[in-house]
Order: structure tokens, then C-alpha cells, then sequence
């Protein structure tokens, strides 16, 4: 475990959820509200297995599996003192779960403590406050996640599912994570809900694949889940098979058996059928895949009176760019009178070198197509995949997945690979898709390191590294801003005779060209959080998110104009953490 400080190690051994102290100093883990622990586990040898014990008598043990992670399930007693004894078995999460306030506390992690090799409670504003996690951008406790599932908004919470490996820092064989939050800013982590089929966990040697990733849809009667399960024998991606699932729930902690709902792809679409998204158009109901026809990438519309029985229809668009292998999770959506989808180019390399861009189309709708008026990047940094969208309130609001497209990850012990962008407001406007982070970001903000206007700005060490800056021009105006600076690494927007622009240097993305399609920069809203950096130009006008790895925990803000008295406002703000 990596902490900030020796004091918080100090504080992390105070805060652990300690009823008594066993003589001799013996920290037992307290179950507290919890009633039930659970263990993902793998055997290094045959026998391996996990015990539970409470007091001398109460033992609990199963046995894990040495080829693939086991998901234990041990009920427990509340307020009682356990301990988890791991014999000869790799544990990659572990948690408390099903108290009845869930929603509100979350589950409780347990994480192995180093001089005694104990299970032990840690609290998720210690977790958090490393230099290796974000601090207002949500990622999971630990390990591998990536795109956003299942978002809607039900009975007074937001939820959030996502594609998960809890077992490495890798993409691997995916299950659904899930989180919720009343603000959709603060959230807390909730048990594990989908698991890859058995016969992956069985033969991990022969084949591949898991819940992929799909969307959830609420009734009167309670959310309905849409998602892919993928199968896939190792080493010949063209005999995947990909069949659509649907599973319900009325609590969002229990979900009922899950259902085939979609066997086989109609006959033209190629073996990548997946991620479907469920939307409301018109008073129907409408299911977008994403897939390819003839090499073309396309979005596939299908239509339901029942959300059971799905009739497929057609393309609802079909992009004729080449060399996109299929689109990947798409959404539709009615907004500001027109309708929009959004797809992500899996494997395409745009002009400037970008890889994996996600689009978006803006048009009408005619005889159950999109007739594109209009089509732009989603965002221009190229760090952010597989967006994916859900109304509440008169609001729609998206969140995307910051992708490591360039092979800049820095695997540390106990972090994460993937956290979510912030949760933006999406609107049409001369037909261009503006996005901004949700008005409620701003209650995030803290101390003020900086107001003024028409000068240059330099803030070399800001503590933490976790602050937004905002900034607005009376006139297009040449600039570069030091956004992040680790020795010879760099991080910067620049706007200049080229257009405006993330550039990096010294790291994997260095050459790459970051363009935002703007054609003067009026305004900018930045968001620096540890690794990752969103941009938001001219209120909205275009998005840009970045990942840059910085071994030091301060960041930096150096703000150079050529003519500063075009900045008629500047202010950068520390934010506070949502942990
Ligand atoms: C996009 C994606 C989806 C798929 C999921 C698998 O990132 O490839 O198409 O459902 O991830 O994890």
C-alpha cells in the first residue's frame, strides 16, 4: 500500500474498524454493518483455499480454483471479529458487503497489511489519497477498468457499472464493477455484479471474453440491463461469438437470472456485435449495436414493443471512412430537437496519428435512420473511449472511459489502470456537439491559487496536483500552457498558427497531434487530476483528455501569451478530493 505520508500510514493504522484489541496486539478485521465477505481468490496449488474464522469454533473454508480466480462468498455475522486466512492462494479483492444502508456506505475493502499479512479494513479517503489515484475523477479501489455501463439514475442515486478485471492492472476476462452516488460527483464502490461465463472460468487456457460492456434502461418496474457476453476460443478472434443478454433488477443490488435475447447477428454484420445500448425514441424502444457490414463500420438498429423481444431493422448509419474494424459501444439520443449517435473507431488511426477516436453524427431522423446534417470528433485528446450517455432530470449527461491508447501506463503496486471523465452536459449547437463538465463539478473547487487578468501566469508547484484552471480571451490569442512537467516530459496546450493543441513530449504520444476543431479559442476550462487532464474549449465547443504520467505528485501551471492583456479573466483552483 503507497501512502503520502508516513503519518498517514500512522492514520491508516488508527482508522482501521477495530471492536477489541486481542491481547498481544492482534488486529482482527470487524465486520461492523456487514454481513457478508467476499474473496477473489486463485489457488497456487491444489487445496488452496480461503478460511474465515471467528473465535476457535466458527470456521468457514472453501477451496479456490488453481486455474482461474474463484468469487467466495462467506456470510458473516455482524459486529464480529474475523480473520481471513489465505492458504496458498493469490487474493485480488476483497470486500464486505450487504449491509442494508449499502447505497449510502458502499462496500468495505480489505487490503493485506504488510508486516502481518492480516486483512484489514481501509477507508477510501485513505485509498485515495496517494499520488498514484486521481482525486475528482472516479476510478476503481484498484485494477483494471474500462468502459462506462448501465449509467441511469434510479430511486435517488446515479449509477454507474463498468467493465472490470479485478484481478490485474491488464484487460483480462471482464466482469461489471459497480458504483453509486447521489450527486453523481461522490461516489462509493458496490459489490461485484457480473461475472465471465463459466466456461471461460473453467478453461481460461482455451478461451476468453466475459460480460462485455451494455447499458441499463428504467421502468416503472425497475432497471433492465442490456449487455454482451463474449466468447472467445484464444487466438482466433473471428470465431468470437457475441450473443446480447438482458438481466433485471428492483434495488440495484439484486438482479435477476440473466436471458439470451439476441442469439446470432443478422447475416451481414461481422462477428463484432456488441454493446448494446437501449434508448427511448419517439415512445420506443430502440436497441443500437455496434458492428461492421463489408469492412464498414456500422451502428445497428433494432426495435421492441416489450424489451424482451427485439426485431432488427437496419444500419441506423454506416461510416465510410476505412479501416475502422467496427464501431464499438454507440449511443443514440434526441437532444435539443435534433438526434445524435456517437460510436468509437476501434483500431483506426486518424490523420494526425490519432488511435481509437470516437465520433459523433448530428442529424434527423427519417424512416428509423439518422440522416447526418453533421459529424465531429468526440473528443480531441483521443484519451477518451466508449462515452456513453443517460438522461435525468431534462439533463444529458455522458461519461467516458480515459483510455490508455499509447502505452503509457505505470503499473504501480495496488493502482489502477482507467478512471472515468468527469460527467458532462451534453447539447447540439449549430450543429456541433458541445460537452462541459455537470454544474456540480464546481463545488469541488477549493482554495484559489490564482485571479487575475492580463499577465502571464506561472505556478510551478501545485501541491497535489488536483485543480482546474479557468480562462478566458478577449481575442484569438498565440499561447502555450506548461500543463505538466516530470524531467524531460511534458505536457502543454498550445495554440498558435497550427490551431489549438495538446502536445507532449519525452512520452509515448510525443508526434501525435491533438487538435481541437475550433476555429479561435474564446475560452478554456482545465481540469488536472494526477494523470489525467480534460480540456473544455469555448464553453463547450470541444473536449480534449489526455493522460500524462507524472512521477512527482505536484503539478504545475505556466500560462504563457504573447499578448497577455488579451486574458481578461484567469483563476486556477485547487479542487478537493470526492473521496
Ligand atoms: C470497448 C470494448 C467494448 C467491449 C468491452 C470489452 O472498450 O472493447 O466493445 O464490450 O470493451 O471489455
Amino acid at each position: 500500500m503507497e501512502y503520502r505520508s508516513i503519518n498517514k500510514i500512522y492514520y491508516y493504522m488508527e482508522t482501521v474498524s477495530l471492536k477489541k484489541k486481542k491481547k498481544g496486539g492482534v488486529i482482527r478485521l470487524n465486520t461492523g454493518q456487514y454481513t457478508c465477505l467476499e474473496v477473489f481468490a486463485k489457488a497456487k496449488t491444489k487445496g488452496g483455499n480461503i478460511r474465515v474464522v471467528s473465535g476457535k469454533t466458527h470456521v468457514m473454508e472453501k477451496e479456490a480454483r488453481t486455474s482461474y480466480y474463484t468469487w467466495l462468498k462467506f456470510p458473516v455475522e455482524q459486529d464480529t471479529e474475523y480473520e481471513l486466512e489465505c492458504g496458498c492462494c493469490d487474493v485480488t479483492l476483497c470486500y464486505l458487503s450487504g449491509n442494508d444502508k449499502i447505497l449510502e456506505t458502499g462496500v468495505q475493502y480489505l487490503e493485506k497489511e504488510k508486516q502481518s499479512g492480516r486483512y484489514l479494513p481501509v477507508k477510501k479517503e485513505i485509498h485515495y489519497n496517494s499520488s498514484i489515484r486521481e482525486a475528482y475523477h472516479f476510478a476503481p479501489w484498484k485494477n483494471w477498468m474500462n468502459d462506462p455501463n448501465g449509467l441511469c439514475y434510479f430511486q435517488g442515486y446515479y449509477h454507474m457499472f463498468y467493465q472490470f478485471n479485478p484481478h490485474g492492472q491488464k484487460w483480462s476476462n471482464m466482469y461489471w464493477g459497480h458504483a453509486a452516488s447521489k450527486d453523481l460527483i461522490h461516489w462509493v464502490h458496490l459489490p461485484v455484479v457480473l461475472a465471465p461465463q463459466e466456461e471461460i472460468l473453467e478453461e481460461p487456457e482455451k478461451f476468453s471474453g466475459g460480460a462485455f460492456s451494455g447499458s441499463a434502461a428504467v421502468t416503472r418496474d425497475g432497471a433492465v440491463f442490456y449487455f454482451t457476453r463474449h466468447l472467445e476460443p484464444h487466438g482466433d478472434c473471428m470465431k468470437q461469438v457475441e450473443q446480447q443478454w438482458m438481466m433485471k433488477s428492483r434495488d440495484m443490488l439484486h438482479f435477476t437470472e440473466e436471458k439470451c435475447i439476441i442469439r446470432k447477428r443478422p447475416e451481414r454484420a461481422s462477428s463484432d456485435f456488441r454493446d448494446p445500448k437501449v434508448v427511448k425514441i419517439g415512445g420506443r424502444w430502440y436497441m443500437v449495436l455496434g458492428s461492421a457490414i463489408e469492412g464498414k463500420g456500422v451502428i445497428l438498429l433494432y426495435e421492441s414493443e416489450d424489451m424482451e423481444h427485439w426485431n432488427y431493422l437496419h444500419p441506423l448509419l454506416t461510416e465510410e471512412t476505412e479501416g475502422i474494424r467496427c464501431f464499438e459501444c454507440p449511443d443514440f439520443m434526441e437532444l435539443d430537437g435534433k438526434y445524435a449517435a456517437v460510436g468509437a473507431w476501434m483500431r483506426h488511426y486518424d490523420d494526425c496519428g490519432r488511435f481509437q477516436m470516437s465520433r459523433y453524427y448530428i442529424g434527423n431522423w427519417k424512416e428509423q435512420k439518422l440522416e447526418a446534417e453533421s459529424s465531429g470528433w468526440f473528443d480531441f485528446g483521443s484519451n477518451c473511449y466508449a462515452m456513453q450517455s443517460f438522461e435525468h432530470g431534462g439533463r444529458r449527461i455522458c461519461i467516458g472511459w480515459i483510455s490508455d491508447f499509447y502505452g503509457e501506463h505505470v503499473e504501480k503496486e495496488n493502482g489502477a489502470y482507467g478512471s472515468m471523465t468527469l460527467p458532462r452536459q451534453l447539447h447540439i449547437r449549430n450543429n456541433k456537439l458541445y460537452m462541459k463538465p455537470i454544474e456540480e463539478v464546481a463545488l469541488l473547487k477549493g482554495k484559489s491559487l490564482y485571479r487575475g487578468r492580463g499577465e502571464n501566469i506561472a505556478l510551478r508547484a501545485i501541491e497535489g496536483n488536483a485543480y482546474m484552471a479557468e480562462i478566458h480571451f478577449s481575442a484569438d490569442t498565440f499561447f502555450s500552457i506548461l500543463l505538466g512537467k516530470d524531467g524531460e516530459k511534458e505536457i502543454s496546450l498550445c495554440n498558435d498558427e497550427s490551431g489549438l493543441r495538446i502536445v507532449t513530449k519525452g512520452v509515448k504520444s510525443q508526434g501525435i497531434c491533438f487538435r481541437a476543431d475550433v476555429e479561435k479559442v474564446t475560452g478554456l476550462e482545465i481540469y488536472m487530476d494526477g494523470r489525467v487532464t480534460e480540456i473544455y474549449v469555448n464553453e463547450g465547443e470541444a473536449a480534449g483528455t489526455k493522460l500524462f504520467y507524472n512521477s512527482s505528485k505536484d503539478g504545475c501551471f505556466v500560462l504563457q501569451a504573447e499578448n497577455p492583456e488579451n486574458i481578461v479573466r484567469a483563476e486556477v483552483t485547487l479542487m478537493d478530493s470526492i473521496w
